[in-house]
């Protein structure tokens, strides 16, 4: 999410021109209060430049280590306030947790969430709370993700067969792990793959990238015309219009479909169920097909990326730390020995599995700034104020790596979890990658079930290596720009069961082929002896007769 900083400059005397001469204050600037101290600020730009061509889960820790652990940022008219430290991670998720609930509007949010129609990037309120309840309840619940499970064999079944087909040759797993979520997602959502998966992917992509909310048009939202120079508006426009011919189409069909069925026909996707509660009527807010759109633009965004680098994270750290793939695959291997297939329901066994997705979980937070919050109601934390309207945001990731909550906090060490009772459920604020408090993601069973499924799988059928000639010093770790931390450079491996099998193959022909030498040796051997000793008789029974008497 390195910030489109060229536009920046580009455009600042433009709004240094509109600033001066309309001597426009900021709405949000603060007069008396007590915000939180921060590193000083550039005129306009504020603090812009002390995060731009950086990610900024690492700007924003670096700079915490010299400001403390809440600060206050001027990022262009967003006055922001950065909280970086479990302790007071807390007092945002728990006790402010309602004065904080809100999320700011954004760009992204108007255009592609149908005016902030969803749940994720929604405002605080009343309707907001009816659809996350619906969410929560009649959509992601355990109930309901377990039965979807059909959907994960089959996907994970075709993904498997894929890996087969490569016969040991190296494959980069990102592109088709993304594609087996993706057809989770929407065989739970629509009850069969998405007609359109690539170009869906593909939007899904983008918007993962725009959602971070520190682009020139988030940064500056009331000079609309920024939003239109930067191309932010035009793609955003774009996106929608993409989503929202795809889902026209999934729901037309859909409707035709309820007409001709009877009820006991009715499907038990995701679609179906938010039509019922559409149709039943009986919501304080009721829903229109553009809140259900902006549901399932909130599911695919939520659901896809994080999940899917979440595993090949998790695949990463095990191909650099052997020890621990090797811990992993033997548990998998114990505890499914012989089965042909795996299910669901064995999952439950795999204890250090589970601690090597806390752990990458840890390390790696899908999104390490989780979504930002906005102050609907002033609240003080660490004796600071937090006017209305501030954005706020947590850094999960400086709060997973914070030395005073986490013995050699950079490393990959899944037993750290072994006897502790920390997890990702939303009261251990050292650890939130799911967030927490009204906030907190409704989709953790649906994508920890993924995830764990997936792994296991990998584990249980194949070994893995690297490309030949490297090494695990040689993967690069390097996190890319967005709001979901992705590998810069996705992980590729090879399956090495393939060239085991090779090699045994090859070693049964070897010991054949010896087997049969020897005993034509041996053969040989005993025809040349037997030879030897039949001359050698004949030679004394022929001797007595030549004896003279
Ligand atoms: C490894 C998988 C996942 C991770 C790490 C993850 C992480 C997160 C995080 C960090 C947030 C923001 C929480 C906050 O602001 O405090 C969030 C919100 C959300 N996630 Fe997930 N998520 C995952 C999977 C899913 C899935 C599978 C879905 C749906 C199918 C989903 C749907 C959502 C929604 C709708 C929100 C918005 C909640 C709100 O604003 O109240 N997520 N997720």
């Amino acid at each position: 999410m390195v910030i489109d900083f060229t536009i920046i400059f580009i455009t600042f005397s433009l709004i240094a021109y509109f600033y001066f001469v309309f001597f426009k204050r900021n709405p949000n600037r603060p007069s008396s209060v007590n915000l939180p101290p921060g590193p000083p600020k550039l005129p306009i730009i504020g603090n812009v430049h002390q995060i731009a061509g950086a990610l900024p889960h690492h700007a924003f820790r670096t700079l915490s280590k010299k400001y403390g652990p809440i600060m206050h940022m001027q990022l262009g008219q967003i006055s922001t306030v950065i909280v970086s430290s479990p302790r007071l991670a807390k007092d945002v998720f728990k006790t402010h947790d309602l004065a904080l609930a809100s999320r700011p509007t954004s760009l992204l949010s108007d255009i592609v969430l149908y005016g902030g129609a969803d749940v994720a990037l929604g405002q605080y309120g009343d309707y907001w709370r009816q659809l996350k309840k619906i969410i929560t309840v009649e959509l992601l619940s355990a109930k309901k993700v377990r039965s979807f499970s059909r959907f994960r064999h089959q996907e994970m079944g075709s993904f498997m067969d894929f890996i087969r087909s490569k016969s040991g040759r190296p494959v980069a797993i990102r592109e088709k792990v993304t594609e087996m979520i993706n057809n989770i997602i929407c065989k739970s959502s629509f009850g069969d793959k998405c007609r359109q998966q690539d170009v869906l992917i593909e939007l899904v992509d983008e918007l993962g990238m725009l959602v971070s909310g520190f682009y020139v048009a988030d940064l500056f939202p009331e000079f609309g015309f920024l939003s239109v120079i930067s191309g932010m508006k035009s793609k955003l426009t774009q996106i929608h219009k993409s989503l929202d011919r795809i889902f026209d189409e999934i729901f037309e069909e859909r409707k035709r479909k309820r007409s001709t069925k009877g009820e006991a026909e009715a499907e038990d996707d995701l679609l179906d169920v938010l039509f019922t509660i559409k149709e039943s009527g009986g919501l304080q807010f009721p829903i229109t097909e553009n809140n259900i759109k902006a549901v399932f633009v909130n599911m695919f965004t939520g659901g896809t990326d994080t999940s899917v680098m979440t595993i090949e994270w998790a695949m990463t750290e095990m191909m650099k730390s052997p020890n621990v793939m090797q811990k992993a695959q033997k548990e998998v291997r114990e505890t499914f020995k012989g089965k042909k297939t795996i299910v669901e329901a064995d999952l439950q066994d795999l204890v250090y599995l589970k601690l090597v997705i806390k752990e990458t979980l840890r390390l790696h937070p899908s999104l390490p700034l989780l979504l930002p919050r906005e102050c609907i109601e002033h609240c003080q934390i660490d004796g600071y104020d937090i006017p209305v309207k501030t954005k706020v945001i947590v850094n999960a990731f400086a709060c997973a790596v914070d030395p005073e909550y986490w013995d050699d906090p950079e490393s990959f060490k899944p037993e750290r979890f072994e006897k502790s009772s920390v997890d990702f459920m939303g009261t251990n604020f050292e650890f939130v990658p799911f967030g927490s408090g009204r906030r907190m993601c409704p989709g953790i069973t649906f994508g920890v079930t993924s995830i764990e499924f997936a792994l296991a799988q990998m584990l249980y059928y194949f070994n893995w290596q690297l490309p030949s000639g490297l090494s695990s010093k040689d993967i690069d770790m390097t996190e890319n720009d967005g709001a979901v931390a992705t590998k810069k450079v996705p992980l590729t491996i090879k399956e090495a069961r393939f060239i085991r099998q090779k090699l045994k193959t090859a070693e049964v022909n070897f010991r054949r082929r010896l087997k049969n030498v020897q005993s034509h040796i041996r053969h040989k051997l005993c025809i040349t002896r037997q030879r030897f000793w039949i001359s050698k008789e004949l030679k004394s029974s022929k001797s007595p007769v030549s004896e003279p008497l």
